[in-house]
Parts: C-alpha cells; sequence; structure tokens
C-alpha cells in the first residue's frame, strides 16, 4: 500500500522521482507528491488522483533539469489513504517548518504524539498519521541540533509498521530513512548515485546494485555514501547487496490494452515457469525443501486474503484428496484475531503474490511463533514473509501489475496442486498409479490455459448483455466454488457491480429468494465433476426467471447464453480454462463501463496495513 521513492543525485529530479512513483502507482492512486531540494531550494508539488495529474503540475511550473554538475536531493510518494480522505492536504510529503516526510504503513500511536506536538505549540495541517513524524524530527532537531540524533530519536518514539524517507533544510545533501514492517530497497550505480524504493521495479534500469532491507534498519543517504545503523549502531558487514536486472521489458504492456490483458494471455507460459524444473520423470520435486521438512506433518493450515485466499481454498480440496491430509483454510485477517489452536504437526502455508500483506505476514508470524513449520507461496522473493517463512516457493508469475490479480492466481494454483502431489508422495499416501495420472495432467495445464480468442471476443459481445440487473452469482461445485468466488471478486473489483460466488447447492437454502429476470447467474458446470447435480441447482434458477449463462464444455440448452469450453479428461483443465473465460468476461465488463481496469477504485495492489 503506497509508494515511496528518494534520490540523490546530479539527474533530473522531477522525471526521476515522476518516473519511479508511476512504476509504483499501482499500489495506491488517491494522491501523489514530491519534495525536491536543489541549489538550497525547497520545493514541493502534490497532486489528488493519478501521477499524470502530479506530472501536469510539475511540468506547469517547473523547467525540466538537464544534467548538471549540480546535486538535488527528493522524495515522494503515492497514496492510498488510510488516515484522512485523499486531499491534497492529506498529500505526502509532509512539510514541518523545514523537513519533509514520506511514509508507508501506519504509526499507531500518532495519537499520543500529535496530542504532545500540540501541545508543545506544533500546527497540524493534515489528518493524516504521517505528520506527526516530521514534526517530532523538527521538535528533537530544535532541541539537540544534529539531525542524525533527532531522526534516532524520533523513531525511537514511533509503534507500528513503517518505512519513511526524510529530508531537511538542516542539512539538504542528506536523505533518512528507517525500514520496519514495510519493504524499503536502497540502489546504487556505478555513477555513485542513490535511489530509494519502496520496491524494486522504479530501481530497475537506473541502478544496477540493491540492498533490500531488514526490519529494524535505518540509516542515511549522501551522495555517493550510504550508512546503515540498527538500535545506533553502524552496521556494514550485515549489508548484502545484489544484482538488479537491466529490463524493463517484461513490466509493459506489450501491445496490450491493459497489464490485466496481457497477465491474463501470458498465464499459459508463466505456469510452464512455475513447474519448470519441478515435475521431474513421475516425480514431482521442491529443492526448497530439506528432505525431513515434512516429516510427522498430519495436517496444513492455509492462510491468506483476496485472491491468494481463493487459491488457499482451492488448494485445500487438492490437498484432502489427493495426499488425504486434513487441510483447513482461514482469512489471514480472522485468523490472526479467533485465538486458533495450533499444533505443531500441522503444515502453516501462507499465500501471497506480493509478500507484503499484513494480515498474512501476521498470520505467519504466529503460526512460526507457535512452532508449526511455515511455509511461503510467493511471487515475490525477498519480500517480508519470504524473509519469515522457513521455506518459500516462489511463483515466478512475473511481475503482476494490474490490480486484480490473474496469473498470481494460477500459478499458486498449479504450485498448490503440485505440493499435494508432492506432500502425498512424501507422506505416503498417494499411490504411483495417481501420482503419474496427475503428473501427465499437470504437464497438459498450460494449453488450456491458451485464450481462444472465439471466446474472447464471445466475452466482449456477451459484456454488453451483462452490463445490467440487480447483480451476480457465481456459482460451482468442488474447486468450481472458490473459482465461483474469484469470478466474483474480479467482476466486483473491476466493474464495481455487486457479485457473489456461491456454492452452487447452497442456492436453494437461501440466495435463490433473489433469482427473478433482473439476477445473473454465471454457472461453472465442468463435464468432469458433479455435472448433473450442478446442472440441477442452475435448473432451478432458470425456473425461476434468473438470465443464466453457461460455461461448460456441454451445451445447455436452457441456459440463455453459453460459452462453450474445450472436454478433457481431468477436471483440473476444466478449472483452469474457465478460470480464463471469468478473468476475459469481468475484463470486458469493466473496459465496457470505461472503467480503469487496471487500477481500480479504492483498490490497491498491496496491502500492508491490516
Ligand atoms: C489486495 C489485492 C488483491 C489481493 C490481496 C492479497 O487486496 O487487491 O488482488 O488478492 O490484496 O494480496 P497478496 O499480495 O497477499 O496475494
Amino acid at each position: 500500500m503506497c509508494g515511496i521513492v528518494g534520490y540523490i543525485g546530479k539527474k533530473d529530479i522531477n522525471k526521476i522521482l515522476l518516473d519511479g512513483l508511476k512504476e509504483l502507482e499501482y499500489r495506491g492512486y488517491d494522491s501523489a507528491g514530491i519534495a525536491t531540494m536543489s541549489d538550497g531550494e525547497f520545493k514541493e508539488y502534490k497532486a489528488v488522483g493519478k501521477i499524470k495529474n502530479l506530472e501536469k503540475k510539475i511540468y506547469q511550473t517547473s523547467e525540466t533539469k538537464n544534467n548538471t554538475d549540480k546535486s538535488s536531493t527528493g522524495i515522494g510518494h503515492t497514496r492510498w489513504a488510510t488516515h484522512g480522505k485523499p486531499t491534497e492536504l492529506n498529500a505526502h510529503p509532509h512539510l514541518g517548518d523545514y523537513s519533509y516526510v514520506v511514509h508507508n504503513g501506519i504509526i499507531e500511536n500518532y495519537k499520543e504524539l500529535k496530542d504532545e506536538l500540540i501541545q508543545v505549540g506544533k500546527k497540524f495541517v493534515s489528518q493524516t498519521d504521517t505528520e506527526v513524524i516530521v514534526h517530532l524530527f523538527e521538535y528533537y532537531f530544535d532541541k539537540l541540533n544534529d539531525s542524525k540524533k533527532a531522526f534516532d530519536a524520533t523513531i525511537s518514539r514511533l509503534q507500528g509498521a513503517y518505512s519513511i524517507l526524510l529530508i531537511t533544510q538542516a542539512q539538504p545533501d542528506k536523505i533518512y530513512f528507517i525500514k520496519l514492517g514495510s519493504p524499503l530497497a536502497i540502489a546504487t550505480c556505478s555513477d555513485g548515485e542513490y535511489y530509494i524504493a519502496s520496491s524494486q521495479s522504479p530501481l530497475i534500469g537506473l541502478a544496477n546494485s540493491v540492498t533490500y532491507l531488514e526490519d529494524g534498519i535505518s540509516g542515511v543517504v549522501y551522495e555517493n555514501k550510504v550508512e546503515f545503523f540498527e538500535k545506533n549502531k553502524r552496521v556494514t558487514n550485515d549489508i548484502k547487496w545484489q544484482d538488479l536486472p537491466i529490463s524493463k521489458l517484461s513490466a509493459q504492456k506489450d501491445g496490450f490494452r491493459f497489464f490485466m490483458e496481457k497477465e491474463t494471455y501470458e498465464q499459459s507460459s508463466v505456469i510452464v515457469d512455475t513447474m519448470m524444473g519441478r515435475i521431474k520423470d513421475d516425480e514431482i520435486v521442491f529443492d526448497e525443501f530439506d528432505s525431513d521438512f515434512l516429516k510427522n506433518i498430519d495436517g496444513v493450515l492455509i492462510s491468506a486474503c483476496g485472491t491468494s485466499y481463493h487459491a488457499g481454498l482451492t488448494g485445500s480440496y487438492l490437498f484432502e484428496r489427493l495426499s488425504k491430509i486434513r487441510t483447513q483454510v482461514e482469512v489471514a485477517s480472522e485468523f490472526r484475531y479467533k485465538q486458533p489452536l495450533l499444533s505443531n504437526k500441522t503444515l502453516f502455508i501462507a499465500i501471497s503474490q506480493s509478500g507484503e500483506t499484513a494480515d498474512t505476514i501476521e498470520a505467519l508470524k504466529m503460526a512460526k511463533k507457535a512452532g508449526l513449520k511455515t511455509v511461503v507461496v510467493c511471487n515475490v522473493d525477498n519480500s517480508s514473509m519470504t524473509r519469515v517463512a522457513d521455506v518459500t516457493i516462489l511463483l515466478r508469475a512475473g511481475i503482476e501489475k494490474g490490480v486484480a490479480s490473474t496469473k498470481a492466481f494460477s500459478t499458486q494454483v498449479t504450485v498448490l496442486w503440485m505440493l499435494s502431489l508432492y506432500i502425498g508422495k512424501q507422506i505416503k499416501t498417494i499411490s504411483n498409479k495417481l501420482l503419474k495420472s496427475e503428473i501427465k495432467a499437470l504437464r497438459e495445464t498450460p494449453k488450456y490455459l491458451i485464450i481462444d480468442e472465439n471466446i474472447h471476443q464471445k466475452c466482449q459481445r456477451l459484456s454488453k448483455r451483462y452490463l445490467h440487473g440487480d447483480g451476480f452469482f457465481f456459482i460451482g461445485r468442488d474447486v468450481f466454488y472458490p473459482l465461483s468466488l474469484e469470478g466474483a471478486l474480479k467482476l466486483k473489483e473491476i466493474s464495481y457491480i455487486h457479485a457473489q460466488g456461491y456454492p452452487a447447492g447452497e442456492m436453494k437454502h437461501g440466495p435463490i429468494a433473489l433469482a427473478d429476470e433482473k439476477l445473473f447467474t454465471i454457472a461453472l458446470m465442468p463435464k468432469g465433476l458433479l455435472y448433473e447435480k450442478t446442472k440441477s441447482n442452475v435448473q432451478e434458477l432458470i425456473a425461476r426467471d434468473s438470465v443464466v449463462l453457461s460455461i461448460s464444455p456441454i451445451s445447455f440448452k436452457l441456459a440463455d447464453d453459453f460459452i462453450k469450453t474445450k472436454d478433457s479428461e481431468h477436471y483440473m483443465h476444466e478449472f483452469f480454462e474457465m478460470l480464463v473465460v471469468l478473468q476475459l468476461f469481468s475484463m470486458e465488463v469493466a473496459i465496457r463501463l470505461g472503467n480503469d481496469v487496471d487500477m481500480p477504485r479504492n483498490l490497491a495492489k498491496s496491502v500492508t496495513v491490516e
């Protein structure tokens, strides 16, 4: 949630900060701002809404700076509002009398600090928790006359999870930083310039060496130098620098209208990467595990949020069916506070595209603290979760930019399917025959994710009809139930139309009361799993005038509309093919409504607050 950038060097600072913010915009786009210091002069620009509004403002009033021999210092931020509305006053950077701060995360004790600072005469202009940081810094600087000491004193007072950048006129050639529970990376290049960002994408192409800070590391960036501290002690040896990828190509749209569309189309090839090296002959291989890691495991507990939770639910069917292991799935924000009874014979699996979702991180930490073996299934290496979990299984989906998750979900389900087979083999609950036939099915899966242009065009045509009405039910049975939840979530996220996923067999226990000609039902009717049962449930809805779109390999004349999927021996192939149909369908509805598919309102790609 929110994105941070910082830069010290001689290049065009406005451009560098703006380009960096554009890379992070998908993380939050309620407002954005930058503060720069060049030639002893402070400049600040803020705008509500997307980065293009900020860009317009900057270039209306400021010249583009070509390379000069003078250095500039600057910080920038793109916001997803937590405390206070998305207004310019609440946009970062926040100014005190002579310093600016940007911040990701939450300062939990900001109310107490604010009261204290008001009593000593500090004036607040925003409703944010962030503003206390800059006033607190200046309060200490006025007392100590030393910016490093003032910064240390400030961060010692903050409670919560955050990453912070601060610049001050008191020492204009430095950026102070701290990382605690919210990601921050510092990168440099052969010119000796320093770039800072809350994720690696703004750094690619500018710098070639990066360090992803550990929690509790603070420091100061100068031109040509950076110093790191932990609890006031200088740290040098523990800071690991690594190479940054040099190409941004994979993060571009490649001619697709939206990142979501590109990412939907990529799924067939990325799951090949997900499987690469993990299927050898008739075995599933996860080099990530030590040989005895799964010894004595008698259950699996999965926790996640949003789309990742739906992947987890799908996984629970596969774990119980294929590895015969008891499996429970919990929404992370619920799990955290329910005082769960945990057994250290349970394998805990956190699922997260970003690896930064606050609730999932906490769930993972709780499980680890309770002595469970922990695994994270994640798309971002070096993310917070990968640093906590005992074992990381990377999705290898590549950067996912569309806020509505697509390829992360298909790769998550693929990993969980492989894991269910791997665990079954380790704990000796799966027969060699079943293992072999499942591996065969896995290998064939990528072709079911290749998009049939006729189906895409049909979704385009149908999107016109399915714009109106009172809302949607997506229904399915077995793994097609979590898929129906995911289909409904996709539609909600980007079209803002009410949609609900429901188990097909449960409709008659209440929701069927809503059925009439204004209720749309998207029915997932796989041939390979409970077809007749699902069909009866759909007929019950048709009898009550609901408008039905059936997605199935078997033509279903009673439905108002029908999308024909391929015939397959394995229900998971049908699962993946239907997934693509649901993603395309919701995207086409959203496009027809004129919505911003990649950056839907009120959402953020990575939610680092609880
Ligand atoms: C946000 C995103 C969702 C995502 C969820 C969990 O709400 O908008 O698309 O599914 O977070 O994110 P994670 O990175 O943990 O998978």
